[in-house]
């Protein structure tokens, strides 16, 4: 029997059952998102484009399980826009050179999948930029040539030209968005934060231009807003399309994107009309989905601090928070607060995930306490990682309809002891792989079921 964090029993939970409204027309079934959560379960071939970055089976079966979790929004993991700039191997990718009846399918698959009780199914569009592997790309497009400096694992970038921000960029985005709408998807998510390259104009670190795309707050988020009206020229918000944007509420870091900062882009979003903004923090660099600070112990999820003063700018673009949510207290206490009106879950819904369901029936007051070392973001990382990929071994029908069937229980000390053991044997090979030139998705396959 799976440990859960320890919390009072919860009478309010049905708050987190109410409907949210987005004003280009969609309505959700509850509070609910499954935020994006990388799955990298999708082909990587670069040398053939036609089949470099399509959804496999196993990536449908994982949506097939959160698709019957009753989320009101699910957002994919990141879906790149550009087929060599992704944030690893085994991304989903949607672009006009991959153009195939296959690719279309497999979407089309993917959507249906998603919104099978009720959820809306989005997709999380994203361009790597500078955050791309040197091993997929050595000199990735950029806001400007800041490198990354890790190790060797990331190349020198350029920075892009005007006329590139409209094709590499502007275009690109607008294709997969088009590309979503035609596949059966309620809307998309445009990834501003966490450091990939929306995040790298937004943010002061990253973005040295003297154009009009640098300097200030108002240029430096100029490539997001021309991304979404480029969107909704094609797709008006009258269709119902919902379009969505996660960004930083802070960064933490010297020059980093401030909540000053994050108040007046936020301004902007409520102005052109954003149906959401998630919102969430960090960068490559500075990791900030861990409970570091005094006040996120108390209150579990990480920005809600920022959360609430960024709040008021919003009122008819719909606030959802993300991090750090475990127990229905706390996520009770951030609708109530004012904080946010959605509630964003990733880690917590790997281990569970129909964790939402459970909470709205009121079965369970908080999410499985997994005892893995909550301070490190990698191990929480793989952990959730190998969780999607054991999702993605059957479909529902195939696990009997248990949408946590054959997912490993980090709350029990003994799956932990080998599971560490076997990140240890995993990290070694994947090193040896690198040194060999060979590319392969993070992935760690353990134990659960066969495929
Ligand atoms: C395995 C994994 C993959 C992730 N991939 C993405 C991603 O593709 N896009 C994104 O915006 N955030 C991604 N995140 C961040 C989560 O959406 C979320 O913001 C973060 O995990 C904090 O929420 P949590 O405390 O509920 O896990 C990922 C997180 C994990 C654990």
């Amino acid at each position: 029997m799976a440990q859960r964090f320890p919390t009072d029993a919860s009478d309010s939970y049905s708050i987190l059952g109410d409907h949210l409204h987005f004003q280009s027309g969609k309505t959700t079934q509850n509070r609910f998102l499954k935020a994006a959560m990388t799955e990298l379960l999708s082909s990587f071939e670069p040398s053939n484009l036609k089949t470099h970055g399509l959804p496999t089976q196993r990536l449908i079966n994982v949506y097939d399980k959160w698709g019957n979790g009753k989320f009101g929004l699910i957002i994919t993991g990141n879906v790149q826009v550009c087929p060599n700039h992704l944030e690893g191997p085994g991304n989903a990718i949607i672009f006009k050179e991959g153009e195939s009846t296959a690719r279309r399918e497999s979407y089309q698959k993917l959507s249906k999948a998603m919104k099978q009780d009720g959820a809306l199914g989005l997709l999380q569009l994203s361009h790597g930029g500078r955050q791309t592997p040197i091993s997929i790309n050595k000199t990735p497009f950029s806001a400007s040539d800041v490198k990354l400096d890790q190790q060797g694992r990331y190349g020198q970038p350029v920075a892009l030209t005007t006329e590139q921000i409209k094709t590499e960029v502007i275009d690109r985005f607008v294709y997969a968005a088009k590309y979503a709408y035609e596949t059966g998807f309620s809307g998309v998510q445009i990834h501003g934060a966490h450091g990939y390259l929306l995040a790298q104009f937004t943010s002061p670190t990253t973005n040295k231009r003297t154009d009009k795309y640098g300097g200030s707050v108002a240029n430096r988020q100029r490539i997001i807003l021309e991304i979404y009206e480029a969107i909704r020229k094609e797709i008006p918000a009258s269709t119902g399309f919902v379009v969505g944007l996660k960004t930083n509420s802070v960064e933490f870091q010297a020059e980093g994107t401030t909540l000053e900062d994050a108040i007046e882009m936020c301004k902007v979003y409520e102005e052109y009309g954003f149906d959401f903004v998630e919102l969430s923090g960090g960068t490559y660099e500075k990791p900030l989905f861990l409970q570091v600070r005094d006040s996120t112990k108390k209150r579990e999820a990480f920005f809600l601090e920022f959360a609430e003063k960024i709040r008021p700018v919003f009122k008819n673009t719909i606030v959802y928070l993300t991090g750090g949510f475990r127990t229905v207290n706390a996520m009770v206490d951030a609708v109530t607060s004012g904080g946010t009106q959605g509630i964003g879950l990733a880690r917590p819904v790997t281990a569970e995930p129909d964790l939402p369901k459970k909470i709205l029936k009121g079965e369970v007051p908080s999410a499985i306490n997994d005892i893995l070392d909550k301070n490190n973001y990698l191990i929480t990382l793989m952990a959730s990682n190998t969780q999607i990929e054991q999702m993605g071994r059957n479909s529902l029908k195939e696990a009997n309809n248990d949408v946590s069937y054959g997912i490993s229980d980090f709350s029990d000390e003994a799956t932990v002891t080998r599971f560490l053991k076997a990140i240890e044997e995993f990290m070694q090979l994947t090193t040896t792989r690198a040194k060999q030139g060979i590319v392969t998705p993070a992935v760690l396959t353990f134990e659960g079921v066969k495929a």
